[in-house]
């Protein structure tokens, strides 16, 4: 394939810091191409609608530092599942509308298409590239997920917010003696929770990968009061579950990819903890806060580099790859390599090691 003389950018999936900085990046190098760039809105939504506006020097300008996506994003709208009205009986029902997306991009004249977005904008791309669509994936997700790259943007940005939240929490559960639990999101993957349990000096961390016991957390506590600490400050990833037991689901969003939508942990964690040792306890849901607000510099560089090379990676004439860091290499994957798959925390992770050493439990 040679280089498009149009592409269309949509960005997919919840949203998170730096999906302007890659908005920005993708169209400043398209346009020093000479490659027009056509903003979809709304995500895989604008595409089955039909929405879409075209993008200009002036409408990147000044958004490298700003939180949120110019485009809107959706994460229910699945066009090979598409909600397109009700039976007689009052069921919904449901067509596949790629066919439909197809025709927009032919009207449009997009012949490419950059799409930032986590695992499941990832999966819900193949049926384009089945098409012959020209796709580029570019990874974001404030839960580090996405297989096949070492980090998405977002998450160090999401990290920071919820480490600083953890540090506020931490000088008044000392003051009052108290036990907090502070609920991150992070869905199935422990990442977040993980690296702000750590930056913050968490005393018991709970991620999804390791089942943890109420009698293990509560001998952390114990084991702190024995040594004068009166206060425990405890990281909850909002997808980890007791031995045994089950994640606690907040709701059922019927028409996402990916329905369930975890929450209510730290409350559980609050609760159990007081009960069990009479101490007092509080908890604390970070929720979308970690999703909002400008990208730190770490954030706006990796969205920058990840934004141009998959621009130039369709200069070049390639296709079907998704931009990744390897390390501290930039590097591209087959875009059918992430598709509904999770990364998550390995259990021999080095700062799980380093933590355990500093006497953080893991609630195991
Ligand atoms: O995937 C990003 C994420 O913020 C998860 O951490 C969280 O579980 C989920 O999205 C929340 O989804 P919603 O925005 O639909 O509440």
């Amino acid at each position: 394939m040679t280089k498009p003389r149009r592409i269309g950018v949509l960005t997919g999936g919840g949203d998170c810091p730096g999906l302007n900085a890659v908005i920005r990046a993708v169209t400043k190098t398209a346009l020093s191409h000479e490659i027009e760039v056509l903003g979809i809105e709304d995500g895989y939504l604008g595409l089955i609608e039909g929405r879409a506006r075209p993008l200009d020097d002036a409408d990147v300008s000044n958004i490298l530092t700003d939180g949120g996506t110019i485009l809107g994003s959706s994460n229910t709208a699945d066009p090979t599942h598409w909600r397109t009205g009700i039976d007689a009986a009052g069921e919904p029902l449901y067509a596949d509308v790629t066919e439909r997306c197809l025709g927009h991009l032919d009207d449009w004249g997009a012949e490419a298409l950059v799409l930032i977005g986590g695992d499941g904008t990832m999966s819900l791309a193949q049926p384009f590239v089945e098409a012959g669509v020209s796709c580029v994936g570019v990874p974001k997700t404030i839960d580090n997920d996405v297989w096949g790259t070492d980090l998405t943007f977002g998450f160090l940005t999401a990290a920071a917010t919820a480490t600083d939240a953890l540090d506020r929490v931490h000088t008044t559960a000392a003051s009052h003696h108290r036990v907090i639990a502070v609920e991150v999101m992070g869905r199935n993957a422990g990442w977040l929770a993980l690296h702000s349990g750590v930056a913050s000096g968490s005393d018991v961390i709970l991620l999804p990968e390791i089942p943890f016991s109420w009698q293990s957390i509560c001998d952390a506590i114990e084991r702190r009061r024995a040594r004068g600490k009166r206060f425990t400050v405890i990281c909850v990833s909002e997808g980890a579950a007791p031995l045994g037991g089950d994640q606690v689901v907040a709701r059922r969003v019927e028409d996402s990819p990916d329905p369930i939508r975890l929450g209510g942990l730290a409350q559980q964690v609050a609760l159990e903890v007081e009960q069990r040792l009479g101490v007092v306890a509080r908890h604390v849901v970070l929720g979308h806060v970690q999703r909002g607000g400008p990208p730190i510099a770490a954030d706006r560089v990796l969205a920058t580099e990840f934004g141009a090379r998959a621009c130039q990676l369709l200069v070049e004439g390639r296709s079907g790859r998704m931009v990744a860091r390897h390390g501290f290499d930039a590097v591209d994957i087959d875009l059918s390599e992430p598709a509904n798959k999770q990364r998550k925390v390995p259990l021999e992770h080095p700062l799980i090691r380093a933590a355990r050493q500093l006497a953080t439990s893991f609630g195991d």
